[in-house]
């Protein structure tokens, strides 16, 4: 899940793919390269860690090039390091690769000619392609041979002194786009490199390949049987993918959820009209009676968005009944799904390769498939059989936050829509749709009441190794998704468990080097989880309550939001959550767009 990115064109090369890596940073930061071709020579720099590192040799080494293709890398195979920062060269042609090449140790055996110079998949396929590329071939013919041997996925982007006015790209499994400019051509694994420089692009799909000149772009199959290029609008909200002043892109999009549940929320739940309603499902209304179950579809915070959401929907549909998978799991489980089911494949990126391996095995048992998508354009998005796009913008931090309360607003949605169609929950349904219509504001508020709070207590915590989020009913969902929230940015051990589990282990954690992070509601639940409290407190833990209610709560430290939501009110008490593990990974000195050995889209399995 690295970035991929190339140029051709009459610009000079180098700035266009430095800016363009560090707009795909996030995609992976292990190490950064580039290779730009002028009369018949290579400037290729390379360099271990961000892309800043590479920026600042490639200042040192500006070359007036017109051509070039670079990447950021994630490590799989191989350390972090420079030898095996990609591009790769062998003899004369250099390649980048976004991808897992699985038979490269078999492959790598048969290439005795080549000196390997890295660990890494992605030079086997350079030494391959280079085995083909004889004095009379072609770099387009080379690289065809080459991948009729491949195994695993790859985005690919290859260039050759020795025909140094095309860029190669190829796609099996990982996203690739051509931005189509006047006069030039910039590729990329995703549209956010293609901001500011076009709006008009090429997505490619599994088994394509183009050949990238001055002249245009030629599509073609992997058998180089030509193809037709279809142009398509891009979204380019250059504001969209930028700090906006805010200190991380974290912060930023934690505190656009207003602005962005509006735009998941806008045209579909109309409260005055009692209507909540998605386009885009490609179901007729008798197609929706007749949904019997429902699969939800995810990974990590994706599916806690699906796990939460789930809750909704069985309240809000009489008989429906809902699994939630893990995609990874499920993908090579036997697994079986009953008559009438639909799949809600949830995912940010729309590019999670086991998500998408779920959703692919879905359709080819003929059961329906939805999307509830934030990425436009994405791979999930354009082979589900319907679905939606959640609108939460470009989420750029490593840890998702927008994304998840979208996600969850948009799944509720189609569950209001399932039951309007079904004519079940009458009650239930106006006090969602109420609601789902209130929460961007009361977001707002308590985004304005506790976040000073919120960062003291942060502060407070964040000096611990271990801690233990709890919650019952809704707040069990969230719980999983707080603790994800706090390990990814702070790399504090934390768990996620369902309040009434305590006895059954947990509670043999509580010491003096954990803390616990208790959600309570004020619902029918709230005495429970003030016994589970009494558990812990029995046990000199040390709480931190996060409620929305104004009752007595025997913790260290309560938050209390002021919200009127009921049914709702996790959502909001998540974002306390997203708040306090944002200020907890300051207080850390953590690279909190960017965490360790993390990425933003998890493209390989
Ligand atoms: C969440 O903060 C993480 N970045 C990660 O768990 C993420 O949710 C997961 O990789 C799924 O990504 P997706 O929504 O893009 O499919």
């Amino acid at each position: 899940m690295c970035g991929i990115v190339g140029y051709i064109g009459n610009k000079k090369a180098q700035p266009i793919l430095t800016s363009g890596l560090r707009r795909l940073e996030y995609r992976g930061y292990d190490s950064a390269g580039i290779v730009t071709l002028g009369d018949k020579q290579a400037t290729l720099l390379r360099a271990k860690g961000k892309v800043a590192e590479l920026v600042a040799f490639a200042d040192g080494n500006a070359t007036d090039d017109t051509i070039g293709i670079g990447h950021t890398r994630w490590a799989t195979h191989g350390v972090p390091a420079e030898n095996n920062a990609h591009p790769h060269q062998a003899g004369d042609i250099y390649l980048v690769h976004n991808g897992i090449i699985e038979n490269y140790k078999e492959l790598k055996a048969t290439l005795t000619n080549h000196t390997f110079k890295s660990e890494t998949d992605s030079e086997v396929l350079a030494a391959l392609i280079d085995s083909f590329y004889t004095a009379d071939a072609t770099l387009e013919s080379a690289v065809i041979q080459a991948l009729q041997l491949v195994e695993g996925t790859y985005g690919i982007a290859v260039i050759s002194t020795r025909e140094p006015d095309q860029v190669i790209v190829a796609r099996m499994g990982s996203p690739l786009i051509i931005g189509v400019g006047e006069g030039d051509l910039v590729i990329a694994s995703d549209a956010s490199a293609l901001i500011g420089h076009t709006t008009n692009a090429i997505y490619l799909n599994d088994g394509e390949m183009a050949i990238c000149t001055r002249e245009g772009v030629t599509l073609e199959d992997l058998e180089a049987q030509p193809l037709t290029a279809k142009v398509e609008q891009i979204e380019a909200d250059m504001s969209a993918i930028q700090k906006q002043g805010y200190d991380h892109f974290l912060l930023k999009e934690i505190m656009e959820q207003p602005t962005t549940l509006r735009s998941t929320l806008n045209g579909r739940v109309v409260p005055s009209e009692y209507r909540a309603q998605l386009g885009g499902l490609n179901m007729t209304n008798d197609e929706l009676r007749d949904v019997d179950h429902v699969v939800i579809i995810g990974c990590g915070t994706a599916y806690y968005a699906g796990l939460l959401a789930s809750y909704y929907l069985e309240q809000l549909v009489d008989g429906l009944t809902i699994d939630v998978e893990i995609a990874s799991e499920l993908r090579y489980r036997s697994f079986n799904l009953p008559k009438n089911s639909v799949a809600l494949v949830v995912s940010q990126s729309g590019e999670t390769a086991d998500t998408l391996a779920c959703l692919r095995e879905i359709k080819r048992r003929g059961v329906r498939t939805l999307g509830v998508i934030n990425a436009v354009g994405s791979t999930i998005a354009r082979e589900v059989d319907g679905g939606v796009y959640v609108h939460a913008g470009p989420e750029i931090s490593v840890a998702s936050t927008k994304a998840f309360t979208s996600q969850v607003a948009a799944m509720t949605i189609f569950g209001l829509q399932l039951a309007q169609t079904k004519g079940t929950g009458a009650k239930e349904l106006s006090e969602y749709i109420n609601e789902l219509a209130e929460l961007p504001d009361e977001i707002e508020q308590v985004l304005g009441d506790v976040r000073e709070e919120v960062k003291a207590v942060a502060e407070k915590y964040a000096h611990y190794e271990h801690g233990l989020f709890l919650g019952r009913d809704t707040l069990f969902p969230v719980a999983l998704e707080g603790a994800l929230k706090l390990k990814e940015i702070s790399y504090i051990q934390a768990e996620g468990y369902a309040g009434g589990e305590l006895k059954h282990g947990p509670l043999a954690l509580i010491d003096d080097r954990f803390f616990e992070v208790m959600l309570l509601q004020d619902n029918w639940l709230f005495d429970k989880s003030i016994s589970n409290l009494a558990e812990v407190n029995a046990r000199g833990g040390h709480v931190l309550a996060i409620t929305n209610s104004n009752k007595d709560i025997d913790a260290e430290e309560v938050i209390r939001i002021k919200t009127k939501l009921d049914l709702l009110a996790p959502l909001v008490l998540n974002v306390v959550q997203q708040l306090f593990a944002y200020y907890v990974a300051v207080a850390r000195g953590n690279d909190v767009d960017q965490p360790r050995n993390l990425a933003k889209s998890v493209t390989v399995e």
